[in-house]
């Protein structure tokens, strides 16, 4: 039988380029490339976004949340925090995305029999690629629950979001749960140099160790451990975290302060 393991993502970041590929393979005219392999395979679901509007945080459900009048996307957020606390958990709205994030799995595996989910993907916090999109944290922290009750293992793509793009070392502390994978860029060495991590737990980790070659993961990059890569990051993560050179560090919560409002009001 054929066992295809798939991954859930996101929709809009990710689509994009499922979007670009499917179309090439609806138009391959001129397109040498066009073919199967680039065809979008996997469960896009579609998220709940956050936008503000006259200085309050607003959500907005896709078509799929939306049930009679309910007008649960009306309910205002005066403040981030208020966004993001675990508080949220426990309401009307994690109920429902958790039935819709149940329900897409079921028919997902309903219509592909042979198939099965291999991991979550997601940006955590803000699509970036997608277009800056924000997407509910409670919805991104339901996702991961469920996932996890489905021992599906989770990866964090923090290559835009990580390293306190977002005012916190990473967004997975914004969102209040941590990954099985993270993968992290960019900001690591302070945008200066390229170099890229990418962060396992020990469980994960341990799968790809062995004296077998058919368990060890047999990849080096050309540019693993680069020096001044690696020189650049040490200085960079040192230097953000320490309030003597990165005097926006508010030290005792570990965020960084919110300057955007001074905009707003000049
Ligand atoms: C969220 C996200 N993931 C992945 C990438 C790709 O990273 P790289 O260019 O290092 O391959 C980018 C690049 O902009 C990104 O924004």
């Amino acid at each position: 039988m054929l066992d295809v393991v798939e991954t859930i993502v996101e929709e809009k970041s990710y689509v994009d380029n499922k979007d670009a590929r499917d179309k090439k393979l609806e138009n391959p005219a001129g397109d040498n490339l066009a073919d199967n392999r680039y065809k979008g395979r996997g469960l896009f679901l579609d998220p709940p976004s956050v936008f503000i509007s006259h200085s309050v945080w607003k959500l907005y459900l896709p078509e799929k949340m939306r049930f009679g009048n309910q007008k649960l996307e009306d309910t205002p957020f005066s403040l981030r925090d208020e966004l993001f606390s675990e508080i949220r958990d426990g309401s009307t709205l994690a109920a429902i995305y958790s039935s819709y994030i149940s329900q897409e799995i079921l028919l997902h595996s309903g219509s592909e029999k042979s198939t099965r989910i291999g991991a979550l993907i997601i940006e955590p916090v803000i699509q970036a690629a997608g277009g800056m999109q924000m997407v509910d944290p409670l919805f991104q922290r339901i996702l991961v629950r469920e996932c996890r009750s489905r021992k599906i293992p989770v990866i964090f793509d923090e290559v835009f979001t990580g390293f306190w793009r977002l005012g916190a070392e990473s967004a997975a502390e914004l969102l209040c749960c941590q990954p099985d994978i993270s993968c992290f860029a960019k900001l690591m060495t302070g945008g200066i140099i390229p170099l890229a991590a990418t962060l396992a737990t020990d469980a994960v980790f341990d799968a790809f160790v062995g004296d077998s070659k058919l368990k060890a993961l047999l990849h080096g990059h050309s540019y693993s451990a680069h020096a001044m890569g690696c020189a650049a990051a040490s200085k960079s993560i040192q230097w953000f975290k320490d309030p003597q050179t990165n005097q926006n560090l508010d030290s005792e919560r570990m965020l960084l302060r919110e300057v955007g409002l001074y905009f707003f009001s000049v």
